[in-house]
């Protein structure tokens, strides 16, 4: 970042979109999100890919397709900052469904966030989730909600996709009104499809203006 790039930042609103994801739909899936705060004013989109720190090399090393996509995710998006969780706007969180659940990297940023419970730094802030899964009813809704109870603990206002989004009707693409989710088959090489990435942005937009009318 340049000097006028970290002057402007400090003085811009911004939503944190911090994910997870191991071969790449979660990512495009927050690109999108991105995309739809950028069609507010006066609010920005901040992208943080939280990097898997528990995971033996070895295991990732033999699954090909998950270490490419890892070496190129690190090199795209910015590292995930505790610091940055605490002074955003509004925080989307997205993960890959894992059994119905959050996956572990995205835990574990909260089991880093005691100290930001303690401050009360999150009371008040918009919050909102977004998932992928391999399979059609595979548990997209209760990672949604996995997301979310930790961001009640801190207080957060929960912020889904309401029904005016009439994209939710869709019987082929997904999304659901807990939030934006994407099937992405069952090796996870069937991309989020259009419908899936106009309820992520529809998100990513309706977040953005909840936080400015939030904040004036
Ligand atoms: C450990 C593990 C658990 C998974 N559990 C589920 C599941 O419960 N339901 C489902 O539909 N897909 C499940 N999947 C598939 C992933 O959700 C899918 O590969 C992922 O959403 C792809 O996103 P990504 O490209 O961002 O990694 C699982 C995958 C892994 C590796």
């Amino acid at each position: 970042m340049d000097n006028l790039s970290a002057e402007v930042g400090r003085f811009c609103m911004y939503t944190y979109i911090v994910f997870y994801s191991r071969y790449g739909n979660t990512a495009r899936m927050a690109e999108a999100i991105a995309e739809g705060v950028g069609e507010v004013n006066d609010i920005q989109a901040e992208l943080a890919y939280v990097r898997d720190t528990f995971t033996p090399a070895k295991i990732i090393e033999a699954d090909e397709g998950w270490k490419t996509s890892k070496d190129l995710l690190e090199a795209r998006f910015p590292a995930f900052e505790l610091d940055k969780m605490k002074e955003a706007d509004a925080l989307i969180m997205g993960s890959p469904t894992r059994f119905g659940n959050m996956a572990a990297p995205l835990k574990n940023v909260w089991d880093m966030a005691a100290n930001l419970w303690m401050e009360g730094s999150l009371i008040d802030k918009i919050g909102a989730a977004f998932t992928c899964a391999g399979s059609l009813h595979g548990g997209q809704e209760t990672t949604l909600l996995s997301m979310y109870l930790p961001m009640i603990h801190q207080g957060m206002l929960i912020a889904g996709v309401p029904y005016s989004e009439q994209k939710l009707l869709s019987t082929t693409g997904g999304g659901t009104p807990y939030g934006p989710s994407a099937t992405v088959g069952a090796m996870a090489d069937q991309p989020p499809d259009e419908t899936e990435l106009a309820i992520a942005r529809t998100l990513g937009e309706r977040v953005a203006r909840l936080t400015l009318a939030l904040k004036s």
